[in-house]
């Protein structure tokens, strides 16, 4: 397959949408839970990590809103780390506009499509990519002017003593004071579209209780799926996010629904498919609204803008 080809419809979309297997009928099969390791999720996502945020309405509203929120609250220029980067959209981006970007992610194929990006958009000299993990960030205490972890890395570790240890190593790294946005996955959001769906709805309790998506959570819960979607994930509250951010030693400055009232619909939207007049009044009625607390919690991406 070549680098650039989507898949139609990836276990990920399935999953948030809460649909159907390919191969649900087959009940005979042993589960195959391989897509719970993000690492190997995202080596096998490959360019969709790259597309996916401007492939949808969710999407364009996501990259609109932390984008927004980037503008508003980064230093004039320096050193900004992009921790779970992935395939280099956010880097790319600040790059563009003179940051020296520096970009993590644990996926070997993440990192290569990031080097081919930075590459692609004339913006090499500004971007280095290194293969590390949010847990153990290769870099000296107070490094960077600016941290960004955008997207869900933090999500995808779903033990709370591991996302506790990511956040230490984000605080660490950035120079007091600095800006740091975290962007989670939202668990109402993924409750509604667990509900959505006859498949899923055996795990609706324990995802609503815990928030966390893991092996476990398929075993206990959704045996009778052959290969249950997406990946290992924890989904959070907005109050959890806020919490966990304080308890880490961050200021959080504001929490914010990226998809906002657009949640869960925003997703199933091809952008080609809307008159950009469309686009553009729906991307209003979102800005406006997009601190709006009830609004935050229901978001399927939920930013947090804090201070080291
Ligand atoms: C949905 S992508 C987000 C990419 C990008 N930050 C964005 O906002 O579009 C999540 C990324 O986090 C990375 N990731 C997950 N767990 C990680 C970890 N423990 N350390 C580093 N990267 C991780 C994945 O490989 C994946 O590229």
């Amino acid at each position: 397959m070549s680098e650039e080809t989507r898949d139609s419809d990836s276990g990920a979309e399935r999953c948030e949408r809460g649909e159907r297997s390919d191969h649900d009928d087959d009940r005979t099969r042993a589960q195959d839970l391989s897509s719970l390791d993000p690492e190997r999720y995202y080596d096998e996502y490959g360019y969709e990590e790259w597309d996916r945020l401007e492939a949808t309405l969710g999407g364009h509203l996501e990259f609109e809103g932390t984008t927004t929120y980037l503008e508003r609250y980064l230093p004039n220029s320096g050193c900004v780390l992009d921790a779970g980067g992935g395939a280099g959209r956010y880097a790319v981006w600040l790059a563009e506009r003179g940051y020296v970007v520096t970009l993590v992610d644990r996926s070997r194929r993440q990192c290569e499509l990031a080097r081919a990006k930075a590459r692609e958009h004339g913006v090499a000299d500004r971007v280095t990519v290194e293969r590390a993990d949010l847990r153990a960030l290769p870099f000296a205490d107070e490094r960077f002017d600016a941290v960004c972890c955008t997207g869900g890395p933090l999500s995808h570790l779903t033990d709370e003593a591991n996302r506790e240890r990511a956040l230490a190593e984000l605080r660490r790294v950035a120079r007091p004071e600095s800006p740091v946005f975290v962007s989670v996955m939202g668990r109402l959001a993924v409750l509604q579209n667990l509900v959505r769906s006859a498949e899923y709805v055996p795990g609706v309790p324990a995802m609503a209780e815990s928030g966390t998506y893991d092996a476990d959570f398929a075993r206990e819960h959704l045996a009778h799926l052959e290969e249950p979607g997406f990946t290992a994930c924890h989904f959070f509250r907005a109050a959890e996010l806020e919490a966990v951010l304080e308890s880490a030693g961050f200021d959080v400055g504001a929490l914010v629904g990226l998809e906002g009232i657009a949640a869960n619909v925003g997703e199933r939207q091809d952008l080609a498919d809307l008159e950009p007049d469309a686009v553009e009044a729906v991307t209003e009625a979102v800005r406006g609204l997009r601190t709006d607390p009830a609004v935050v919690d229901w978001s399927n991406h939920i930013l947090a803008v804090a201070r080291a």
